[in-house]
């Protein structure tokens, strides 16, 4: 079995928190347990893949890079292991694929919706309202009542002037069941995610998850908002063990090396706000003094060596590590938790 590391073309591979910066790959392929070879992502479709064969491979937030790799590796991902899955690569920058892979996977603890038009929206006032590719509480907007939502629509659900023009000529011309068809289709849609609002938080949790270490930033919300992400207003402190324990639970089931985690408590219990498995920010990981690991059924602090090369390494040997053990049916490692031990947290 061989690892092949894709990078864009260029050589990146993110995501440092730069975006001029990438990631040391070749010092990620000396620190994997595995023959590995660095190639880009223009040369996926032409290796002879074995299924035993893992591609560890970049995202980007450049749309059509993505796109591109949506295409291509939705072909690999038949041929051997990749990794990120491919349902994480669709959830990177893609709120509305999240909500629905939570909806799929049952987790969460959040309902939640992915609409394109607004009217379709069903959860009832007060909710949060987001764009599905917003970062840093930007495309973030709470709706307290009828007109928040008559302000969004008006901002985000609009056709161009040519189009409301062309929709006037054809109203004019047209029968009314013709016209009304045609009336939809211009109608102005965006794809937005709606969850409900979890009501007095003064702040949440960014987790980073690196195989079983476990990175924290509590984030805390500004006066006169909601929102936590962006505030600046952070804190390396160790969280609740309810809110690792969602956070590891939730890992668990991305079924992924590595994530990212916004998790908030409330008298409810633990809610996950949002996810990712790829190119996120490593800000928690290099500045947090502390990780915090499960030994024995209780959270252990240890210190961080800040190293995130090290780190992906870590994460890509244990997942790969614990992958071929499942495939080749021996016993289940020592940190590996298995979805029916799961769902019995959750
Ligand atoms: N359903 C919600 N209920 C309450 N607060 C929320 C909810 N969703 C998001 N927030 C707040 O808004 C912030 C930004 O939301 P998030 O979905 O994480 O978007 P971003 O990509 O901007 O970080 C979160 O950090 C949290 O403080
Ligand atoms: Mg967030």
């Amino acid at each position: 079995m061989k690892v092949y590391i894709a990078t864009l073309p260029n050589g990146f591979f993110g995501s440092t928190g730069q975006s001029w910066k990438s990631l040391d790959v070749y010092r990620l392929a000396d620190l994997l347990n595995y023959e590995t070879e660095i190639v880009t992502i223009n040369d996926l479709m032409n290796i002879d893949f074995k299924k035993t064969d893992t591609v560890v491979y970049t995202s980007s937030d450049e749309k059509h890079i993505r796109f591109y790799l949506q295409d291509i590796m939705h072909f690999i991902s038949k041929k051997c292991q990749i990794l990120p899955n491919f349902d994480i690569l669709m959830c990177h920058e893609n709120k509305g694929f999240q909500e629905l892979m939570r909806t799929e996977l049952g987790f969460g603890n959040l309902p939640g919706n992915y609409f394109y038009d607004i009217d379709d929206s069903i959860l009832s006032i007060p909710k949060v309202l987001k764009t599905v590719d917003g970062a840093g509480s930007s495309g973030v907007f709470l709706v307290k009542e009828k007109n928040d939502l008559r302000d969004i629509k008006q901002q985000h659900f609009v056709t161009c002037k040519k189009s409301r023009r062309m929709q006037l000529q054809r109203r004019v011309k047209s029968e009314n069941n013709k016209f009304s068809i045609y009336n939809y289709r211009h109608k102005g849609f965006n794809r937005f995610v709606e969850q409900n609002f979890i009501p007095n938080l003064t702040y949440d949790f960014k987790i980073l998850v690196f195989g079983d270490r476990y990175y924290s930033l509590k984030r805390n919300i500004r006066e006169g908002d909601f929102r936590a992400s962006g505030s600046n207003l952070f804190e390396h402190v160790k969280p609740s063990d309810e809110v690792l324990d969602y956070a590891k639970n939730i890992f668990t089931q991305m079924n992924n090396p590595y994530a990212s985690l916004d998790i908030a408590q409330s008298t409810d219990g633990c809610h996950l706000i949002e996810f990712q498995g790829t190119n996120f920010s490593p800000g928690t990981l290099l500045k947090a003094p502390s990780r915090y690991l499960q030994v024995d059924g209780k959270w252990i602090k240890e210190e961080n060596d800040k190293d995130l090369e090290a780190n992906y390494a870590h994460a890509l040997n244990l997942y790969i590590r614990n992958n071929e053990a499942v495939s080749t049916s021996t016993p289940v490692p020592f940190n590996m938790v298995t979805r029916a031990e799961c769902s019995k947290v959750m």
